[in-house]
């Protein structure tokens, strides 16, 4: 069954498989959102079955709430939990620094709230996500319904002014509609090209009348899990200042596969 995944999935597989590894019993975990953490949350549903582990978890949406407890997981809210553990979580790009760019599934808020009431972020990811600078991606911006559009206008204006190659701020929709997230706001995706200076956008973009949250994360991410379809996996661990490498092997039994 694992053979018939495509490379992106088995790469993404055995990322997650190897964060898993550093959950520990008794923990508090905030669950990512995406399909990289959705192969997380499979792999911890199926670790903590078999050795009964008295896990905690957050979600960081609505989707992937129902995936956990739907695989017999404890899912609670960010207020009843208190502070977490862990959170392992994907990303749509990082940079050397551990600077990511997310929110590409709509789920940044959640996703930006819960990684910093945690003591420890690790992202998993798939080579493709490594960036030398951050921006190729569209940076998404959460804002709020009333005035998006003014909200759009105002952040195109403030971009003519910093280090970014692009300036164009496009309201997500899905299908005919602008997309809802699970706070109920829209996002407007920014087509930035290159970031030179993550933390002064970041600050800026936060600025604007409107704007929640932007989907850049900075010092929140303490390692990154690369992923290879062959099931090697690369840890770099920038608070221990390591790297390891190491290998997953796929087992055609496992029962997360079964499912998929
Ligand atoms: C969700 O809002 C995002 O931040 C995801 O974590 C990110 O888009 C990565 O998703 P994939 O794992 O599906 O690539």
């Amino acid at each position: 069954m694992a053979q018939q995944l495509s490379p992106a999935d088995r790469a993404k597989f055995a990322a997650a498989r190897r964060a898993v590894d550093c959950v520990e019993d008794g923990m508090k975990l905030g669950l990512g959102t995406g399909s990289t953490a959705a192969w997380m949350v499979r792999c911890l549903a199926e670790r903590a079955r078999e050795e009964s582990l008295r896990l905690s978890c957050v979600a960081t949406s609505t989707r992937t709430a129902e995936l956990a407890r739907g695989l017999g997981l404890r899912v609670m809210s960010l207020d009843e939990a208190g502070w977490l553990d862990l959170t392992i979580d994907g990303a749509d790009e990082f940079d050397a620094d551990l600077t990511l760019i997310k929110g590409g599934g709509g789920a940044l808020l959640q996703e930006k709230i819960v990684a910093t009431a945690s003591d420890r972020m690790i992202v998993i990811t798939d080579a493709s996500k490594e960036v030398r600078t951050l921006g190729a991606f569209p940076l998404p911006v959460e804002v709020i319904p009333f005035g998006a559009q003014a909200s759009r206008l105002l952040i195109e204006e403030l971009l003519g002014g910093l280090d970014v190659m692009g300036t164009t701020a496009s309201l997500r929709m899905d299908g005919a509609r602008p997309f809802v997230t699970d706070e109920g706001n829209h996002i407007l995706d920014l087509a930035l090209g290159r970031i030179g200076n993550p933390r002064q956008l970041s600050l800026a973009l936060n600025q604007v009348p409107g704007v929640v949250e932007n989907g850049l994360f900075i010092d929140i991410c303490d390692a990154v899990v690369i992923g290879y379809p062959d099931g090697r996996v690369e840890m770099r661990d920038a608070v221990a200042g390591t790297v390891e490498q190491e290998r997953i092997v796929f087992v055609e039994s496992d029962n997360i596969f079964h499912d998929i």
